[in-house]
Formats: structure tokens, sequence, C-alpha cells
């Protein structure tokens, strides 16, 4: 179902195809955590080409391609690439495309996950465009929210923080819709949610509250979804300076939210969550980092038909 296609936005998926990838993410879960020696892309090799700063996103999907007993090249940063010397994206990838079976990118340019995708003739995976998308994180918060929940619908979630730039939110938000959730907008005015995906969301069907109100919002949500201000997306460092700290969930405030309420981000935090939360048992942000591995792992042996 999903041999040989690129992975550039979450609305491209079906709930079968969804459901597809949950489930084969489950089995490498349980295989790695058996102990597995796991050779389904052994012969194969992925590059993962980094333009932007990355931690998690690029460990886990090199990671994934060692635990499936395939070779993974990387370029960590623009500075170390020809992208340096002025070569453009088209130009990049044409070349890294005859060495690979399979391109991972991250980049700071909104949109050049699909010109990336265009220039390849093997599978590509978008790892974060720019203020654009970042679907493998949202497959990977779907993940932790069925194994967190029990369930993908049926939610009132709330997400929080920098709307405008956080392209996770902006991936999420479509499955969240999908799976016919409740949603929760809080943050400050000037970082709101595109009002292009607002409309977008809304015609599929989706429930959406907009409010500056963050306890309110947390005393119905059965999950809370933080994001980082999104310091490098800001022309003007005065204008990040005064919207930092905007939103600040601290254990005072998840004292007093709804019951069981889930708490995830997809991390880096810088202070958005104090440390005083990660006790907290529904407090899942690194538990749902580790889950990115399987999924990772899944959609790479999916795209390359070695599920
Ligand atoms: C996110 C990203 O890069 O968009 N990080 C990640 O991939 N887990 C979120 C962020 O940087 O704030």
């Amino acid at each position: 179902m999903l041999k040989g296609k690129d992975i550039i936005n979450t609305t491209q998926f079906s709930l079968q195809e969804l459901d597809l990838i949950m489930n084969t993410a489950a089995n490498f879960e349980k295989r790695v955590k058996d102990g597995e020696v796991i050779k389904n892309m052994e012969g194969q090799v992925v590059a993962a080409l980094f333009f932007e700063p990355s931690t998690r996103t690029r460990l886990s999907f090199e990671t994934a391609v060692n635990r499936l007993g395939a070779r993974v090249i990387t370029v960590a940063s623009a500075a170390s690439s020809s992208a340096a010397k002025g070569e453009s994206l088209a130009d990049t990838i044409r070349t890294v495309d005859g060495y690979v079976d399979v391109i991972i990118m991250r980049h700071p340019m909104k949109g050049s996950a699909q010109i990336a995708a265009d220039n390849a003739v093997h599978p590509f995976i978008n790892a974060g465009d720019g203020s654009g998308q970042h679907p493998t994180q949202a497959l990977l918060d779907i993940y932790t929210i069925r194994k967190e929940k029990g369930a993908l619908s049926g939610h009132t979630v709330t997400f929080v923080g920098d709307l405008k730039n956080g392209r996770t939110v902006h991936s999420l938000g479509y499955f969240m819709a999908l799976y016919g959730n409740k949603m929760i907008f809080v943050s400050p005015k000037a970082l709101q949610m595109p009002e292009e995906i607002t409309a977008d969301l809304r015609n599929r069907g989706a429930e959406i509250e907009e409010t500056d109100n963050l306890k309110k919002a947390l005393s119905v949500s059965d999950i809370v979804y933080v994001t980082r201000i999104q310091r490098e997306r800001f022309e003007n460092p005065a204008e990040y300076e005064k919207l930092k700290g905007s939103y600040i969930v601290n254990r005072a405030l998840i004292d007093q939210a709804k019951k069981g309420i889930t708490i995830l981000h997809p991390l880096p935090r810088v202070d958005e969550i104090s440390t005083d939360v990660d006790d907290y048992e529904g407090a899942a942000y690194f538990r749902q980092a580790h889950n990115g591995l399987y999924v990772r792992m899944a959609l790479l042996a999916l795209i390359t038909g070695r599920a």
C-alpha cells in the first residue's frame, strides 16, 4: 500500500494506511524489545540530509536504519554540504538519489520537501520543511496517543504554543481531524494557527475552538500538545523575547487540569514545560520521543517494500 511512496505531509494518508503504519510499528517495537536482530532492509542504503538542527528526528531515523540492517549516510548541517557552495536543492537531490535507496531530508524552506521529492526517483521522506509540515513526527504522535490512551478518537486535544510556525502542530492537526477529535488552539495572538490551516481543518469537519485561556482549555482536555516558540523562524529577536514564556505548563497548572490528562511535546523543550511536570504519570514526552524509532522503522520498511 505504501511501497514506493513519498512521505510529504499528513493530508496524504488514508485511515487504512495509518492503521498499517501503526501495526507495523507495534510489530517492530516488539521485535526490537525482544532483542531480535532485524534484517528487513539488509543491503540498502539510506541518506539522511539535515540542513537544519535535529536531535531526535535524525538520531531516531539513523537508529531505525541501523536496526533494520541497512546503512545510512548523513549530512548533519548545511555548512558541511555543497549547499554552502550555492548548489540548488534539486541538483543535490538528483545527485544523492543516484547513491541510495531512500532519501530523508530536513530543510529550512517550507515547500522544499515537494521540490526534493520531485527530483528523486527513490522514495523521499520529509523530516520537516521549515514551518510547513513534519509528517513523521505526527505519525509518532498518533502512535503515542494510541498507546497512552488506547484509542485515536473521542478526545479533546489542546495545542499550545507557537501554532503559527510550529510544523508539528500543522501536521498533527490533520490527523486529529481525520480521527474526529475536538481541538482547542491556545496561543498568543501573534502566533495563532494560520487561518488557511484552521479553515481547511474545519472544511474537513473538525470542531475547533481558539482561545488564549490555557487553564480553562486544560480543564476539559484529554491531551495537551505543548510546543516550543520557534525562535529560528522570527525575523525580529525582540519579538521573540516578547513572546517567549507566554505559556508555561507547570505542575500547579496540571494539578488543576482534567484528571488523567496526557502531556505531549515533540521536544526540544526550552521552558514551556517545567521540569516539575516530568514525574507526573501522564507526562508522555520522553516515551513519545522513544516511539519515534519504531514508527520510523515501520515507514522505512513499508516504503521500500521490506516490511
Ligand atoms: C520539532 C521540529 O523540529 O519541528 N522537533 C522534532 O522534530 N521533534 C519541534 C521543535 O523543534 O520545536
